[in-house]
């Protein structure tokens, strides 16, 4: 069987068929897919929770995530799951996976197992569409800056009482204790293009700016970026792998499916140090 990869939108995405994540052969197309859409969701896919880690770890050591519940028998694969009465569903903001950490996560993959009959898609948004939408003065001033990014808000404290917390879905809240800078622009490790690196959940503040400040720019970077000619969706079916690559993408799951239920399985991998498009003067 020939694998297929049939573009979603004009700026990322793809899904794929006819590909088999556990043969070997077919690793290279994924990956130059990968790299070239920024998220592929994989159709028709039938693996174990072994077989899933064996994929994910093509793509680097994964990183078991802090606050995630997970598989009983695998810590690597954390639970993304909302049953009919729950109200929020993990992930419902936009935003990049592990931006609070110094070195923060490359890809993530997300495994369907049960999904509604309509609803529950993922939006995904291209950063570097983004970020090349902007006027070349905008472009400017954010190579030169940086950006905080914490775990604290969202994981921390703070969020014990929210319906994710309190129905064991997200816990460990005295480990959200991550507070990172890193470059608001950064240069793509694969593709050599440059990404704009903030995102609703986890960036707190510019580096050197006020509240006020920094809160008006992000607010207007995150209005730009979500336009929806630098989107796209997946729609999920049982069997899909869709994996994302969070150097490039935010993504933020819609939760639209009240009385329904979403069990999905995500992998996410760990990724290297972040490197500036331009270094600050
Ligand atoms: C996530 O943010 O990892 C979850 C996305 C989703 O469930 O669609």
């Amino acid at each position: 069987m020939t694998i297929e990869i049939k573009p979603l939108a004009g700026n990322l995405g793809a899904e794929i068929f006819g590909a088999d994540v556990t043969n070997p052969d077919h690793f290279q197309t994924l990956l130059d897919a990968f790299s070239d859409h920024g998220v592929i969701a994989i159709r028709d896919q039938d693996i174990t929770p072994e077989q899933q880690i064996e994929f994910a770890e093509r793509f680097g050591p994964i990183n078991v995530n802090r606050f995630f519940a997970h598989l009983p028998d695998h810590p690597e694969i954390a639970l993304v799951l909302k049953e009919p009465d729950q109200t929020q569903a993990i992930g419902e903001r936009w935003h990049t996976d592990h931006s609070y950490d110094e070195v923060p996560a490359r890809c993530s993959m997300l495994y369907a197992i049960e999904t509604p009959e309509a609803g529950g898609d993922t939006m995904f948004a291209s950063m570097c569409a983004a970020f090349e939408g902007l006027s070349d003065g905008m472009k400017d001033t954010l190579r030169s800056m940086k950006a905080w990014h914490s775990s604290r808000h969202i994981f921390g404290e703070v969020r014990k009482t929210t319906d994710t917390a309190k129905t064991g879905r997200i816990g460990n809240s005295e480990l959200a204790t991550q507070d990172n800078l890193h470059p608001a622009v950064i240069r793509h490790p694969l593709s050599g293009r440059e990404s704009l690196y903030v995102n609703p959940d986890f960036t707190v503040s510019f580096d050197t700016w006020n509240k006020e400040e920094s809160d008006a720019l992000l607010a207007y970077l995150y209005k730009h970026a979500v336009q929806p000619e630098y989107t796209c969706r997946v729609r999920w079916v049982p069997g899909t792998l869709t994996i994302w690559d969070n150097l490039a993408t935010w993504h933020k799951a819609i939760n639209d499916y009240a009385g329904h239920r979403r069990r999905m399985h995500r992998i996410t991998v760990d990724g290297m140090p972040l490197a500036a498009s331009r270094q600050a003067a």
